[in-house]
């Protein structure tokens, strides 16, 4: 996969080198660019923004130096990007989403800053490539890159290669619709807190049952709005007894 982010603060990404993400570009799992979008303007001052029509606080960053920005980036290959734009006024980012995009060659991340980017680059944009809006939750952050890593290391740990054990993918919070229950280790008694029996049982069954159960208590009581939204049928006759 390749995936390139346009931001004024690369430096932000830096973290994308780091650990499970830098093994994945070492190992050529991922080909990352970060891009300075200072490098498409053309002015003294390098301006990025300027105040919004129709009056009103903060400054919208300027539609033809994003303009210039994408036309480069997204251009750099034969293929056609998925071009994402981090915005709190976005749809909400979740685990289906990641899952999507996880199998895309391509994904542009657009990092904006101040009130926003001005909307005709978006709708330009949206003419020559499939375009999204984001937001990763409900609470304003100062620009769009730390929503972009947010993002970027959801959709990578699901690529083929990338996490040691594909399982860890396959039975994470989310892929059945419920929140994941409790984890142990050693030692079994730590501050006289037991490990709860059945972990220790040997009893797949048991163990099984007892994982969804929890998995269920979990997500009644801290996200019941998860429950009421899985499909009719998933929920077998012991869950409903639970
Ligand atoms: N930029 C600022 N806040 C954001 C959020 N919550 N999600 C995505 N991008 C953002």
């Amino acid at each position: 996969m390749r995936i390139d982010v346009i931001t004024i603060f690369p430096d932000y990404l830096n973290p994308l080198r780091e650990a499970l993400l830098g093994k994945a570009i070492e190992r050529q799992r991922i080909s990352l660019g970060v891009h300075d979008l200072r490098d498409w303007t053309h002015d003294v001052h390098r301006a990025v923004d300027d105040s919004p029509y129709g009056g009103g606080p903060g400054m919208v960053m300027k539609p033809d130096v994003w303009g210039e920005a994408l036309d480069e980036v997204c251009a750099a290959q034969e293929a056609t990007p998925r071009l994402v734009v981090p915005t709190p006024a976005g749809r909400p980012f979740d685990q289906k989403t990641a899952v999507r995009w996880s199998e895309d060659p391509w994904l542009v991340f657009a990092c904006g800053r101040y009130e926003g980017i001005d909307q005709r680059v978006i709708d330009d944009a949206a003419t020559r490539m499939p375009v999204e809006e984001v937001s990763i939750g409900d609470y304003v952050l100062v620009g769009g890159e730390v929503a972009a890593l947010t993002m970027i290391e959801a959709v990578v740990r699901l690529l083929p290669g990338v996490l040691g054990n594909p399982l860890s993918a396959e039975q994470d919070s989310f892929s059945d619709g419920l929140l994941e229950g409790p984890c142990y280790t050693r030692p079994e008694v730590w501050r006289e807190r037991p490990v709860p029996d059945v972990l220790r049982s040997g009893n797949h069954a048991a163990i099984a049952r007892w994982r969804r159960d929890q998995a269920l208590e979990r997500t009644y009581h801290r996200r019941p709005e998860l429950l009421s939204a899985l499909p009719e049928g998933d929920l077998d006759k012991a869950d409903r007894e639970q």
